[in-house]
């Protein structure tokens, strides 16, 4: 490879087959932290760079393309969100922006299943408390849950991965319903306007995109408007979420419980939310199986060869 081709930024260390076609593109490197980088590490890593692999912890803005220059033909995010990009920042110097989608629809709608059977059936507090060496019996009304047959799923969210996860909650009985900005064939689940899909499900589960518009859409007037006995599930963004109305609320019983994935200042949490215990915290784990990884790293790598080759990236972002 001669030094003057394209110069390859991945900025946390991905599976070194995924990477393998790099090669053939451009010099490739790859961060040698095993965390995220700093933003002064980011500013220095991109400088010169033709492409860029990025993570959902990096924040690429105004600053890290000035860093970058004009060399710059490709920001691919290894994630399906991409709220960690300023895509109108990107467009407008003509670099292409892509993401991850379809490849961790699946392994998403899992977890999100996983922590409503935790939270519901008190999985994770019943794993504390053997832990913890404190006495117990089983008895006829001893840490009781909330089954789901016949319950309704509120859905927020009707991508692939509210689909999916629509799907699995039908296969365990759940009455699904949904409310999504536009119009989805979703299988035997109901579209309804938000105020109502809270005020009556008895498992609200987020699957929209972090925007401007949905920042904090459940605050605490929507979780007012929730039933006393329903659960939330987050699996999305952390600051769809308002985490202090939520830990108020949970603390107060406008709720019964909150199964979380990510967290409003990722990876922070609200100490009000981790001292609570009817509350599963789960670190952003939602695409992470080594299936899925891969080929999350596969994808990103497929867009940013297409786009040095001159050819169409596989998974634009559009905007
Ligand atoms: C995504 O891809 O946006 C997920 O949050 C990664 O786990």
């Amino acid at each position: 490879m001669s030094p003057d081709s394209p110069r390859i930024v991945v900025t946390r260390a991905l599976p070194p087959a995924a990477l393998e076609p790099l090669h053939s593109v451009g010099q490739v490197w790859v961060s040698p932290h095993d965390r995220p980088l700093s933003v002064a590490e980011l500013h220095q890593a991109v400088d010169g760079a033709s492409a860029i692999i990025s993570m959902l912890n990096d924040k690429i803005d105004d600053d890290v393309l000035d860093a970058a220059g004009p060399n710059l033909r490709i920001v691919a995010n290894t994630a399906v969100g991409y709220d960690n990009l300023d895509v109108p920042a990107i467009t407008h110097r003509g670099v292409l922006a892509t993401n991850t989608p379809g490849v961790l629809v699946d392994a998403t709608a899992d977890l999100t299943m996983a922590l409503l059977l935790d939270v519901t059936r008190r999985v994770s507090e019943g794993d504390r408390l053997v832990r913890s060496g404190a006495a117990w019996s089983w008895d006829i009304s001893f840490m009781l849950g909330s089954g789901l047959q016949g319950k309704q799923l509120g859905i927020i969210g009707m991508g692939h991965i509210g689909q999916a996860v629509a799907a699995r909650a039908a296969a365990f009985g759940m009455d699904v319903a949904h409310h999504s900005r536009r119009p989805v064939e979703a299988g035997g689940s109901r579209r309804l306007p938000l105020d109502e899909l809270l005020a009556t499900s008895d498992v609200v589960s987020l699957h929209c995109p972090l925007t401007a518009q949905t920042r904090h859409l459940i605050d605490a007037e929507a979780l007012r408007s929730m039933k006393g006995s329903a659960y939330l599930v987050n699996t999305a963004r952390g600051p769809i979420v308002d985490e202090a109305a939520l830990a108020a609320a949970l603390a107060g019983g406008e709720i019964a419980g909150a199964a979380l994935d990510v967290y409003e200042n990722e990876p922070e949490v609200h100490d009000g939310l981790r001292a609570l215990p009817n509350v599963v915290l789960a670190p952003h784990l939602g695409s992470a199986t080594v299936e899925t990884r891969t080929r999350m790293a596969e994808l990103a790598v497929e867009n940013v060869v297409a786009t040095l080759l001159g050819k169409d990236a596989p998974t634009p972002i559009s905007v």
